[in-house]
């Protein structure tokens, strides 16, 4: 496992996770961020974005990078704007975006996923997508 966060604390939770369940030695953090880190020509056969793109001006370009650098599959999950949106808006100081269900399959479609290879899974606050390649 390999991830990216922009935010050392949380890089430094994870890796602590990792050896609290003894896998530490199968899980690889490191500090940039996602849209511009260097993978150096690696690929993985899933990726995940959770919680995250409520945080990203520039969706489709994670949604592009995800695309290729998964083999397999890439999930995500999309707040959509509301009352819970707008009480974090209220509550937190950073930025926040919120989607569209026609957003997210644009989103994708232009990353070259197929409609029929997304699967839109409606969660609490949003939706959880699952994109195969
Ligand atoms: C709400 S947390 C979710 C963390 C984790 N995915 C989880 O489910 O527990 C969102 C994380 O995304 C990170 N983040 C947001 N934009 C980023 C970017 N462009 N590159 C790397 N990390 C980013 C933040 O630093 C934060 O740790």
């Amino acid at each position: 496992m390999f991830g990216v966060d922009f935010a050392q604390h949380m890089v430094d939770y994870a890796k602590q996770t990792c050896k609290d369940e003894g896998v530490a030695d199968k899980c690889e953090f490191v500090l940039g961020d996602v849209l511009t880190y260097d993978f150096g020509g690696k690929t993985f056969d899933y990726s995940c974005a959770l919680g995250v793109f409520d945080y990203i001006e520039e969706a489709q370009a994670l949604v592009n990078r995800m695309a290729s650098l998964s083999n397999n599959s890439f999930m995500a999950s999309w707040p959509e704007n509301g009352l819970r949106m707008a009480l974090r808006r209220y509550r937190y100081t950073c930025p926040l975006f919120h989607y569209t269900e026609q957003q997210i399959k644009q989103l994708h479609y232009n990353a070259g996923i197929k409609p029929e290879n997304l699967e839109i899974i409606r969660i609490g606050g949003g939706w959880a997508t699952v994109a195969k390649k």
